[in-house]
């Protein structure tokens, strides 16, 4: 039976130091860190996760915006919309909520908002901050994630072998370097992948972020696999939420795993809290 890596618990102990963090931050300086959130469209997914990320924002104490565009919004408008909130002096953290709508570049958007502002960690400069190893905002996701697998006690990363299963720019990628400057092996697979089986069997620590309904299956792993699952999916036969692994399967046979809810989601949530902490810091430190 595997130990349960509780996204959920350890996110509520570091909103809790956070929350202090804040408080001293805003006796300081006179006003708590602030996060604008631009939502556009409609999409019950993306809508949910901005619940979640203002709610976050209200028990750490960062203030927060949410702005909602209609789907029908412009790149132009967008663009606008950004540009405002990057002159704005008191706002130190944008996130769009991705994915966009089809006449919206999500490139276009993600490099028009401001370096020191992006909490998200997507700016071309911060991603290539992430591989030059220079000072960068990390993604928040990852991030997450490393935390979870430091949170696990007498458990060294060096030297692991580590299996990601997908390859976005968002969650794949940036887990791999950041895994790589661990001085994990990392290998990255994906739809095309041939014997996934084989190469999935030689993992230490399995990262599934593929978006497919309990996807990783028992005969995929290897007994005592460390397991992160970024999956967040309806289960079609059921409805309720899932995630990339098959967690009845897969849990026997890990040593420790996440669930899906409650395991990398809130962490995302409590490393972009984090982020915002740190923008603030370095804006008024400017000053
Ligand atoms: N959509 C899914 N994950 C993310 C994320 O980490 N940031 C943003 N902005 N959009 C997302």
């Amino acid at each position: 039976m595997a130990i349960i890596l509780n996204g959920k618990e350890i996110s509520k102990e570091r909103k809790a130091q956070m929350k202090i963090q804040v408080e001293q931050l805003r006796q300081k300086y006179g006003r708590p860190p602030h996060l604008a959130v631009v939502l556009v469209g409609d999409d019950p997914a993306s809508l949910s996760y901005v619940r979640g990320k203002e709610k976050a924002c209200l028990e750490v104490g960062i203030f927060n915006t949410t702005i909602r565009l209609s789907e029908q919004t412009s790149e132009k408008e967008l663009l606008e919309c950004i540009a405002e909130l990057n002159e704005n002096p008191l706002i130190d953290g944008i996130l769009v909520q991705l994915p966009l709508p089809e006449q919206i570049r999500e490139f276009v958007i993600i490099n028009a908002i401001s370096l020191e502002k992006d909490v998200d960690g997507f700016h071309p400069r911060n991603v290539a901050g992430l591989y030059l190893k220079q000072p960068c905002l990390y993604p928040c996701t990852p991030k997450g994630i490393l935390t979870l697998l430091k949170s696990i006690p007498d458990f060294s990363l060096d030297g692991k072998k580590a299996v990601v299963i997908g390859r976005s720019n968002i969650v794949g990628l940036p887990t791999f370097k950041m895994l790589l400057d661990q001085n994990v092996t990392v290998s990255v697979a994906h739809s095309k992948t041939e014997n996934l089986q084989e190469l999935t069997q030689s993992a230490d620590i399995l990262v599934v972020a593929v978006g497919k309904p309990k996807f990783l299956k028992a005969e995929m792993v290897r007994p005592g696999v460390v397991v992160i699952d970024v999956g967040i999916n309806r289960d079609p036969q059921t409805n309720k939420l899932c995630g990339d692994v098959d967690f009845e399967q897969v849990e026997p046979l890990a040593s420790y795993i996440t669930k899906v809810p409650g395991g990398v989601g809130p962490m995302t949530i409590c490393s972009l809290m984090e982020n915002t902490i740190e923008v603030f810091e370095k804006r008024v430190a400017k000053k």
